[in-house]
């Protein structure tokens, strides 16, 4: 290859040279027979992805080879992307996003044949880092007798049963943080998550004041929770390979604290307790593995979403000035009550928080924080007239149902008192639905409710312009 290394010479036109031209020719040669070989690789690559018949497949757009259109997706408002879409091909569509061809699905009772009827030929897919920095044997990346084994034990310790005893627990957790907001200014989500986390932690361990690995757990676990979302670059100084190392940590502390508990013999509470006491037919008992990573599972199911919903809940009780009195005097008539009988708040107390509940409706349904879930064909599937090939993504999108004009009128509008008859099955689905629904909504509401109670009725809220 030649290069001109001294400056050129002096020219008037704008058109370049003929030396500089011809020097550059090979360059310019090899790098567009490089950029058609990529784009015929990727043509190779989405055309090996597609079935080979003429069998029908959803209506919608694969995008460009490859990408898809995930980039799409990725500078649109991804509310507009899915709409559009669902106007334009209906409610079963296919796309192609972050390299894999996709179905969606916006009518509930095709989510209802995805996650309930037909679950078992729709398997639960992560990315594999995910799967990795969570821990493989988590009950939500898996499907079948380990999965409902699990879930069975996850379910029983979430409970209204299980949980009505902890509600004391929760206010003590209540009552300690919302004193440090006093005169200062916070960030919501923040201290959201600081909230749920600390509820997580005593659902996950019980009374979680004895241990000292409870620290060491804490600390390893915000450092997994910072890389989570970062590159999966398994590189010595990325945040990815820190939290892969943290993670690790956490195995080795969890193995600790197991070994203890499993040596004191001592009826323990909490998830930990259920999961070391559970035997199946055969007497086989968890590994420690198995119990560590859903100890770990259930902790990043339990906080970021509640912390999300919380957030949400206050930013719509501040922006509808006559909700939030609404909300301030059905939880004085509750503190009056309790005060006037000297007793604590109960668990029936929260039952009777109607107005505050139908809000927290509304927010689940309103923000949707999970715009909807990930499953894959466990085979070439026959779905509603179309065909689902084997390894194909299928996304039942919650968002959209909830924001569908036939279900919920004026989706826009945050309305509480469209809660006040049920909504139709299928419609709302705010914690999923069949095998994998949240076996944490109980525990979520509950912590939403004492927050909302001791906020309301100790605290007054500043308008948006005090704050500036
Ligand atoms: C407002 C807060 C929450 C929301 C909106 C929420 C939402 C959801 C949704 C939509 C799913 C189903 C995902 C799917 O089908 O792929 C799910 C699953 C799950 N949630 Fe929650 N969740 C919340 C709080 C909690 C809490 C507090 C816990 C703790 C117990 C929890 C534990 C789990 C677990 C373990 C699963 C997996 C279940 C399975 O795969 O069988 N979640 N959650």
């Amino acid at each position: 290859m030649h290069y001109c290394l001294s400056p050129p010479p002096p020219t008037s036109t704008t058109t370049p040279p003929l030396y500089i031209l011809l020097s550059i020719a090979p360059l310019v040669f090899f790098s567009l027979s490089l950029v058609l070989f990529l784009f015929l690789l990727l043509l190779l690559l989405q055309w090996r992805q597609y079935p080979k018949h003429n069998k029908r497949l959803p209506p919608g757009s694969m995008g460009w080879p490859y990408i898809g259109e995930t980039l799409k997706l990725y500078t649109q408002n991804p509310n507009s992307f899915f709409s559009n879409r669902q106007k334009r091909y209906g409610d079963i569509f296919k796309t192609h996003i972050l390299g894999c061809p996709c179905v969606m699905i916006s009518s509930p009772e095709a989510a209802k044949i995805v996650l309930v009827s037909q679950a078992h030929l729709f398997k639960p897919t992560y990315p594999p880092s995910k799967e990795k920095m969570i821990g493989t044997e988590a009950l939500f990346f898996h499907q079948g007798p380990y999965h409902s084994r699990l879930k069975k034990l996850v379910q029983s310790s979430f409970l209204p049963s299980a949980i009505r005893g902890s509600v004391s627990q929760i206010e003590n957790i209540v009552l300690n943080f919302l004193p440090t907001w006093e005169n200062q200014r916070v960030n919501t989500l923040q201290e959201m998550k600081r909230y749920a986390f600390d509820v997580a932690m005593i659902s996950a361990f019980g009374d979680i004041h004895q241990d000292l690995e409870i620290e060491g757990i804490k600390k390893l676990y915000h450092c997994l929770e910072r890389g989570y979302n970062s590159m999966p670059l398994d590189l010595p100084g990325t945040p990815f390979h820190t939290a892969m190392k943290a993670r690790k940590l956490l195995n080795e502390t969890l193995r600790k604290l197991i070994q203890k508990k499993k040596e004191s013999r001592r009826q323990e509470g909490g998830l930990l307790g259920v999961l070391l006491g559970a035997k199946d037919q055969k007497l086989n008992r968890l590994t420690d593995s198995q119990i560590a990573d859903n100890i770990i599972g259930v902790i990043f199911a339990a906080h970021d979403t509640t912390a999300s919903v919380l957030t949400w809940v206050l930013k719509y009780l501040h922006d509808n000035g006559h909700l939030l009195e609404a909300v301030r005097r059905e939880q004085d008539e509750i503190r009056i009550r309790i005060v006037e009988a000297k007793r604590d708040l109960t668990w029936d107390d929260t039952r009777s928080m109607l107005l505050t509940s139908r809000v927290i409706q509304e927010t689940l349904r309103s923000a949707s924080i999970l715009s909807f879930t990930f499953r894959e064909a466990v085979e070439d599937i026959e779905f509603e007239g179309y065909f689902i090939p084997r390894g194909w993504k299928v996304l039942p999108l919650f968002r959209s149902i909830h924001h569908s004009e036939d279900f919920f009128p004026h989706p826009e509008r945050f309305d509480p008192s469209r809660f006040e008859v049920p909504p139709r099955p299928n419609t709302y689905m705010p914690f999923g639905n069949g095998v994998h629904s949240c076996p944490g909504s109980e525990l979520a509401k509950l912590e939403m409710l004492l927050l909302l109670h001791h906020l309301t009725t100790s605290y007054r809220s500043l308008s948006l312009s005090q704050y500036i």
